[in-house]
């Protein structure tokens, strides 16, 4: 049961297109409950986007016991709006918590959450293409205490933010830079976890790889320096000159992604012969050389599809193909995007549409 409260609503549809960015504006509602040990989740509410209160002492500021999640809603032609795939996305928000030792949330009871808000603040889902409102789970420790143990008191909030694509430049392609001294993630770390820690850690090699003229970094394994990992906040994949696509196999280190997952659906659908497996970057390197790798794109829910055309690794470029998306990057984008926003019929059920017209 979800109480909701008296929200003053502002007009979401003074932001023009070009100026949404990626999570710079909110809704106006939010949803939260909270945890006790004693007491489970309670106080279940849809109330007014606010700043929350945390004590100095509160777990989360020292431990870094945080976990988020992200996904996104999308106007449908006809007014209506798609969730993807919600449930895959509630699915991680409680491996990551478990993986964190923090109390799993209600599955049903989170994805009911986000339905309602959204339903809500159904005037925030902006209208123009490629646009969406993204959808921002957290959970935080809150209880008063610098011991590093399982804390016995947590929040869970849901916050909403209208978008444009994550990279500015829409479908083009992105150049990629490839660490030698940063890892991001190690197998049986909290690489697969979406906690906040993670991210921090990776802010430093993002900076570099932008003061070197790259727009993302591509991870390699901690070990090893040698295996393909991630690109940024995407999974990745490689298309061969053979019909073959090869992403990295889910080691432990890296994120399952949503978009990962359906995009391998499409691509044995689309015919391609799908691989998950170790990808050893620097075979990937001779092979762009030699032609027999034709495309690499990264996929998330930000960017859903981002061609890469460029990688740089200790001084040296290496141009993917033409250096311009590819045939496959394309199909896919097209795919995936029309299901989302309803353009195309969804034979796979992966979206939910609140209906909101009247
Ligand atoms: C590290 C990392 N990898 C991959 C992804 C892609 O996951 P998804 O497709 O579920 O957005 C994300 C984004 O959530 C991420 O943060």
């Amino acid at each position: 049961m979800i109480t909701s409260l008296p929200v003053t609503e502002t007009p979401a549809d003074q932001i023009p297109a070009q100026d949404l960015g990626f999570g710079l504006h909110f809704a106006d509602r939010m949803f939260t409950q909270r945890y006790l040990r004693t007491r489970g989740w309670h106080e279940a509410t849809i109330g007014p986007y606010a700043p929350i209160t945390l004590d100095p002492a509160a777990q989360a500021l020292h431990n870094g016991q945080m976990i988020f999640d992200g996904t996104k809603a999308y106007r449908r032609p006809d007014g209506d709006i798609n969730l993807f795939r919600p449930e895959r996305n509630a699915q991680r928000f409680n491996r990551s918590a478990a993986r964190m030792g923090m109390p799993e949330v209600p599955e049903a009871l989170h994805v009911e959450a986000i339905r309602e808000l959204v339903r809500l603040e159904a005037r925030w889902v902006p209208h123009a293409p490629q646009t969406a409102l993204y959808i921002r789970p957290v959970m935080i420790a809150t209880e008063k205490a610098l011991s590093i143990r399982a804390p016995a008191e947590y929040l869970h909030y849901i916050i909403l933010s209208p978008v444009a694509p994550y990279f500015a430049g829409g479908f083009a392609p992105i150049a990629v830079h490839v660490p030698h001294a940063w890892v991001r993630a190690v197998r049986g770390g909290t690489g697969e976890a979406k906690t906040p820690g993670n991210y921090a850690g990776s802010i430093v090699a993002t900076e570099e790889a932008t003061a070197l003229g790259y727009q993302q970094v591509l991870w390699l394994d901690a070990l090893e320096r040698r295996y393909v990992d991630e690109v940024g906040a995407m999974n990745i994949a490689f298309v061969y000159a053979d019909q073959t696509l090869r992403t990295p196999e889910l080691s432990g280190a890296i994120l399952h992604g949503v978009t990962r997952e359906s995009v391998l659906v499409l691509a044995r659908d689309m015919g391609l012969d799908v691989r998950e497996e170790r990808i050893d970057f620097f075979a990937v390197c001779e092979d762009i050389a030699a032609g027999r790798i034709t495309e690499v794109f990264g996929m998330g829910t930000g960017a859903v599809i981002a061609p890469v055309g460029r990688l740089g690794y200790q001084g040296r470029d290496i141009v993917v193909g033409d250096g311009q998306p590819g045939p496959v990057a394309r199909a896919l984008h097209e795919t995936l995007t029309g299901i989302q926003f309803g353009l195309r019929p969804d034979p796979y059920g992966w979206t939910q549409t609140i209906r909101v017209r009247s």
